[in-house]
């Protein structure tokens, strides 16, 4: 079996209360997603939650909710999944690509505020941040920037599902106006595909969840009437993906418990600091490691990023690089043009990173069988 670097765990109590809701009279929009909501939103001490079909969705239906639109800009990370950024170019905003920071890989709140600061027509009406592989950014500072900028903070938390700052694992919508998450298989629990939008505002969430059914308004006294306001689409999640969404969510803690063991097993390998970088551990952070990012130094190990994957491909390991700067992608340099020298954290960060095993079902065998062939390929005593 191939050793990936993310996969779901999926286990007899998931597939017994999937099987149930399968039997169930209403198999989508039944009780189940409501119920699933409340458990996110116990889960995330959050106020409001909406389920969706995949955390790009949830991202669409914020830009819409937020009516962005020509004219507008949207800061974002290169560094982050191409979801982060396409939300802007459909809602036909700009996104202004704001560098990372080497400390947590997640947007530099230092060069945002730069770029606020030089936008005198205030054009720059919200920032998409990623909590990259599952560490929270600087969330104090960006809030900072939010009430002195009057900007609306959005955190795309689909990697950091878990995380906390400062024990807090409702951080995310303390300091955002939006979160949004996914529930694809390789994410910290799975629905299959699914999404969430998480907020502490009635309005927006109101609003999500008539988009989320094509912007449709039940008429309470006649089941059979409805009014459409506004256009929206068809983002719903069906009951038998939330039945596994709440079947999962149970097992969150004990997921990222397993992820947090295997990446102290790794913190402890990777000591070689000529050798490698590894994820720093920040002060008041708590990171559910989606990913565990390492950075190579190629030329110390005289070997070239390609071939170091193919390398680990033939013994079986699927490696993974997170990400290929957005900014970089034909469409996006295409449009905007690409100055490398402003974003030289994302390449960095892209030159050297691979994404290595770690899941909650990655046996202390295969971890040690990876451990073997990584002292082979990194030449490692
Ligand atoms: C940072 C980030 N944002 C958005 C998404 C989109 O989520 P989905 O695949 O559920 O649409 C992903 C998923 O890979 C992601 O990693």
């Amino acid at each position: 079996m191939i050793i990936s670097y993310g996969r779901q765990n999926i286990d007899n109590s998931d597939i017994k209360f999937v099987a149930k809701s399968l039997k169930s009279k209403l198999i989508t929009q039944g009780p189940l997603v409501r119920k699933f909501e409340n458990s996110l939103k116990k889960k995330l001490k959050c106020k409001y939650a909406t389920v969706v079909n995949n955390g790009s969705s949830a991202l669409l239906l914020v830009g819409k909710i937020l009516n962005w639109k020509k004219g507008d800009l949207i800061a974002v990370p290169p560094i982050t999944f191409l979801s982060s950024v396409n939300v802007i170019e459909h809602c036909n905003a700009k996104p202004i690509f704001i560098d990372i920071n080497m400390n947590d890989y997640c947007m530099d709140p230092d060069k945002l505020e730069l770029e606020l600061k030089r936008d005198s027509k205030k054009k720059i009406k919200a920032a998409i941040i990623t909590d990259y592989g599952g560490q929270p950014a600087q969330w104090l500072k960006f809030y900072y920037l939010k009430r002195k900028y009057n900007i609306i903070l959005i955190n795309d938390n689909c990697h950091a599902l878990g995380s906390s700052i400062k024990n807090d694992v409702g951080y995310a919508s303390k300091y955002a106006d939006f979160v949004t998450l996914s529930f694809h298989p390789v994410k910290a629990i799975t629905t299959g595909e699914g999404g969430a939008i998480i907020t502490k505002k009635i309005n927006f969430d109101k609003k999500a969840k008539i988009l989320r059914s094509h912007g449709i308004i039940r008429d309470e006294k006649k089941y059979w009437s409805y009014k459409m306001e506004n256009l929206g689409f068809n983002f719903r999640l069906p009951d038998i993906n939330c039945a596994l969404g709440i079947s999962q969510l149970k097992k969150l803690n004990k997921f990222v418990l397993r992820r947090k063991k295997i990446a102290n097993i790794y913190n402890n390998f990777f000591f070689e600091k000529k050798k490698f970088q590894i994820p720093k551990k920040i002060e008041g952070n708590q990171n559910s490691y989606h990913l565990y990012p390492l950075l190579v130094n190629f030329k110390k190990i005289k070997k070239k990023k390609d071939k170091l994957i193919n390398e680990f491909l033939s013994y079986k390991i699927k490696l993974q690089v997170h990400y290929i700067p957005v900014n970089s992608q034909p469409y996006y340099k295409k449009k905007y043009g690409l100055n490398k020298t402003k974003f030289k954290n994302s390449f960095e960060l892209y030159r050297n990173q691979i994404s290595i095993p770690i899941y909650y079902g990655l046996s202390s065998s295969q971890i040690k069988y990876f451990l073997k062939i990584c002292r082979r390929l990194f030449k490692m005593k």
